[in-house]
């Protein structure tokens, strides 16, 4: 039911510099694959096939990356190296890749509206490949999110409690849990990086979302926010008040990878998982 997954790819990545200087964050590699590889991967997972990636300049590596490297692959056919492109050939043939550019970077929510071209008028799924999704057993967060979506049929958002002084870094939401669930809330308040007095509570959104696509006609009404950005937390907000948000706490870790000690937790973790220590 859920066909298309966005990817807000344009922003900057000041927090990696000088390795964002001309490589996109999103392909920074965690071991040997590239983050936005892992969140495609995700995206699979939860049967989903048409990745749309809103880009800005310097991004081109993100296409090229997502396409074949005939020279590449001629010289490492037949041998022992061929293997190592094995993961990214299968999203290749599974997958359609479309993009469009944000010009101007004024936020997550116009960022997400620049994507309407590729997405049109159905309901869709949001990957912000920075924050990376780990799972040992459950199903890949975005597959759980689509199932909540299939039981309640309105935008859902991925949650995890954070510590108190740490809300000024997230959208928090306030809410009720829906009877006869422990993990799943209607959303009624959301506020886009509040100081910790001003916060509602600490569940925090992470980067998954599932989106209807009433989103951007609000997104485009949406004033500049916090940080005088467009914000979708802002554009949430209003679906929130007719009751048309589900906050859904995830099973499995997240790793903020936006940030240089989430990023290095999440390659140590990866690391011993891989190595199987
Ligand atoms: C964005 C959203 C924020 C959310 C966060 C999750 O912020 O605006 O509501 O909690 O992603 O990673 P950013 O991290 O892009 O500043």
């Amino acid at each position: 039911m859920i066909k298309k997954c966005l990817f807000p790819a344009a922003g900057y990545g000041t927090r990696f510099l000088p390795a964002t200087k001309a490589t996109p964050k999103e392909m920074l590699p965690v071991l040997t694959k590239p983050l936005i590889q892992y969140g495609v991967e995700e995206a699979v997972e939860a049967g989903i096939t048409t990745m749309a990636i809103v880009t800005g300049r310097g991004k081109r590596a993100i296409e090229d990356h997502f396409d074949i490297s005939y020279e590449l692959e001629h010289q490492i056919k037949g041998t022992s190296k061929e293997p190592l492109l094995d993961e990214i050939r299968a999203l290749i043939n599974q997958c359609t890749f479309t993009y469009t550019r944000q010009t101007e970077m004024k936020g997550l929510g116009h960022a997400i509206l620049t994507g309407e071209t590729l997405i049109g008028q159905e309901s869709f799924a949001v990957i912000l490949a920075d924050d990376l999704c780990y799972n040992d057993g459950d199903a890949p967060v975005l597959k759980q999110m689509v199932s909540i979506y299939e039981k309640y049929h309105c935008s859902v958002v991925a949650i995890e409690e954070v510590p108190a002084d740490k809300t000024d870094k997230y959208g928090i939401i306030a809410g009720n849990l829906i009877d006869g669930t422990d993990d799943t809330y209607r959303v009624d308040d959301m506020v886009e990086k509040p100081n910790p007095e001003d916060a509602p509570s600490n569940l925090a959104i992470i980067g998954r979302y599932i989106l209807t696509p009433d989103i951007f006609d609000i997104l485009r009404n949406t004033r500049p926010g916090k940080g005088g950005e467009i914000q979708l937390t802002d554009a949430l907000l209003e679906q929130a008040k007719k009751g048309r948000v589900i906050a859904y706490k995830f099973k499995g870790k997240r790793f903020d990878c936006g940030a240089v000690d989430g990023f290095v937790e999440a390659t140590n973790y990866f690391y011993s998982s891989f190595k199987g220590c």
